[in-house]
């Protein structure tokens, strides 16, 4: 009975502290690898990712990019931000925020969280620059996407 409990309440800490967390990525996840904080758990491999697109565009004429993610699984949540290339922390804002999604305010820039569980299979998403970034700096973005608690990958846009 007592180890019943134990693997209760161990399943109950694990799910909250993943962030399939309710309302989306907290702010303590802005830097670094934008993992949900935790030990037991590690992000899936790549190889097994089933996001089948992540790609993202440069509009010149209004210095955003249109970001374009797709899935063959349905994903409850995700965290995506935009960096210099090989930096840690993210830049720019979201603009044109969807349905069902809210802002992290991070400190240096912003990231891109749900509100609640989802089953999305795709997204789209509007970045602006900003006014201190030069036009010809490389952008990536980044996502932690997760399909339930236990299986989340942490991928990088490709151009
Ligand atoms: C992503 O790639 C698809 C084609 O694979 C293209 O149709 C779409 O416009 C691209 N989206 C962005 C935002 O780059
Ligand atoms: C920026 O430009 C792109 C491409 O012309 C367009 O699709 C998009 O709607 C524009 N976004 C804003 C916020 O003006
Ligand atoms: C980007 O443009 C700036 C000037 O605006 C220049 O100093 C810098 O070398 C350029 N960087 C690359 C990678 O082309």
């Amino acid at each position: 009975m007592a180890s019943f409990l134990l693997i209760c309440l161990s399943t109950f800490l694990l799910t909250i502290q993943i962030y399939g967390l309710p309302n989306g990525a907290p702010k303590k996840a802005c830097e670094g690898s934008m993992l949900p904080h935790h030990h037991k758990i590690q992000p899936q491999p790549s190889t097994t990712s089933p996001i089948t697109k992540f790609n993202a565009t440069w509009n010149a004429d209004n210095e955003t990019m249109s970001v374009h993610i797709e899935s063959k699984k349905p994903f409850q949540g995700i965290f995506v931000q935009g960096r210099k290339m090989n930096e840690d922390k993210p830049i720019g804002k979201f603009i044109d925020i969807p349905s069902k999604m809210h802002v992290v305010d991070c400190p240096t820039g912003d990231g891109i969280t749900h509100d609640s569980p989802q089953e999305w299979t795709k997204l789209d998403l509007t970045w602006k620059k900003p006014e201190s970034m030069k036009t010809n700096e490389t952008i990536q973005f980044w996502a932690t996407v997760v399909v339930d608690f236990k299986n989340f990958w942490a991928l990088k846009s490709i151009e």
